[in-house]
């Protein structure tokens, strides 16, 4: 158990995260600053933790959420750089902002988090970790922006762990397929996950271990661990595997050309309903219209009719004069 620890964890609000938060939260005399850019549903988590709004995928978030910390607790003991967010798709766009707040949530904000760290640091002793991820040591049809951000932030790790200074301690956690929002937000269109799934409670016991005994990587899922072997000894189960997962893209770029088929066909049956409304107003209006002047006509036959009576009274009055 980790205990008596200040804590900054991102991602806190869901998924992983969430359920690194509730282990953390039991520990004796644990502080945790919970961050995630929505955060009601941890507001009133428990006593020990104070839920806090931030993006980090922005220099400033990250700056801020420092200050915060700071102001909470001075000394930081444990910084968990745990948010982070995937795209399932066929890479096939020219989208500059889409790669680009990929790189800036999962890569960019945790290497320069680790910037912040030593320097607020000052020598002491502290803990960064990283949730990472089995993608990002080996690529998957269907995440290349997302594998490359992760692939990016694990070569990041390798090489600060030979520049690091001795008084910080990185623990980098490396999940396969974990049941979380992680796949609702990765795609509109339901896709099938890669083959295994674990359940975030797994995940998260597993790191919380591996931070409290120092280790630097936390594979939650021994079957991982397992099938790189495999495939490093025998490539033919790693082509095996990943044609299985090729098979699951093709299959969801079927159902998202179905999903964009259907949504055309709905816009074209709204546009087509809207003509067939535009014409029954146009035609209703045509008879109001007809209505309102054939009154006027019928108004203006009995005014004519009195006022031609008025006047035939008004000159019998003249004459009877
Ligand atoms: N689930 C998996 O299969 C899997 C596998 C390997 C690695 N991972 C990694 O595990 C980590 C946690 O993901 P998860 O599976 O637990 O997904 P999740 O359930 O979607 O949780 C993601 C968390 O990150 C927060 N977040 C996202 N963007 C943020 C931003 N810009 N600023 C602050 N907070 C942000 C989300 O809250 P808000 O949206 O409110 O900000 C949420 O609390 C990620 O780094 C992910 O890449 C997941």
């Amino acid at each position: 158990m980790i205990d008596n620890k200040t804590i900054v964890l991102t991602g806190a609000s869901s998924g992983i995260g969430f359920e690194v938060l509730k282990l953390l939260a039991q520990g004796k005399g644990n502080r945790i600053l919970a961050v995630a850019r929505h955060v009601d549903n941890i507001k009133y988590f428990a006593d020990n933790v104070t839920a806090w709004p931030c993006d980090i995928s922005t220099q400033a978030g990250v700056d801020a959420l420092f200050r915060k910390a700071e102001e909470l607790f001075g000394k930081i003991d444990l910084f968990y750089a745990n948010a982070g967010f995937p795209y399932y798709e066929e890479f096939n766009y020219t989208d500059w902002d889409r790669i680009d707040a990929m790189f800036r949530t999962n890569t960019i904000s945790p290497i320069y988090t680790y910037a912040k760290y030593i320097a607020h640091l000052n020598g002491r002793e502290g803990i960064l970790a990283y949730t990472v991820s089995a993608i990002g040591e080996m690529a998957m049809p269907g995440y290349a922006i997302y594998s490359s951000s992760k692939f990016a932030l694990n070569g990041f790790q390798q090489a600060i762990r030979m520049e690091k200074p001795d008084n910080l301690q990185i623990t980098c956690l490396y999940p396969v397929a974990t049941d979380t929002n992680f796949f609702k937000v990765a795609n509109a269109v339901e896709f099938e996950k890669p083959f295994p799934v674990q359940k975030p409670s797994t995940v998260a016991k597993k790191m919380v271990k591996g931070i409290e005994e120092g280790a630097e990587r936390v594979s939650p899922c021994g079957l991982f661990g397992l099938s790189k072997v495999l495939m490093g000894a025998l490539p033919p189960v790693k082509t095996v595997y990943l044609n299985m997962e090729k098979a699951k893209l093709e299959r969801f770029k079927q159902k998202l050309s179905q999903y964009h088929n259907r949504l055309h066909a709905d816009a074209a049956a709204a546009v087509e309903h809207g003509r067939e409304l535009g014409s029954q107003i146009r035609e209703k209006n045509r008879e109001v219209v007809g209505e309102l002047e054939e009154k006027a006509e019928k108004v203006r036959g009995e005014l004519e009719e009195k006022a031609a009576k008025a006047r035939e009274e008004i000159k019998d009055r003249i004459h009877g004069v």
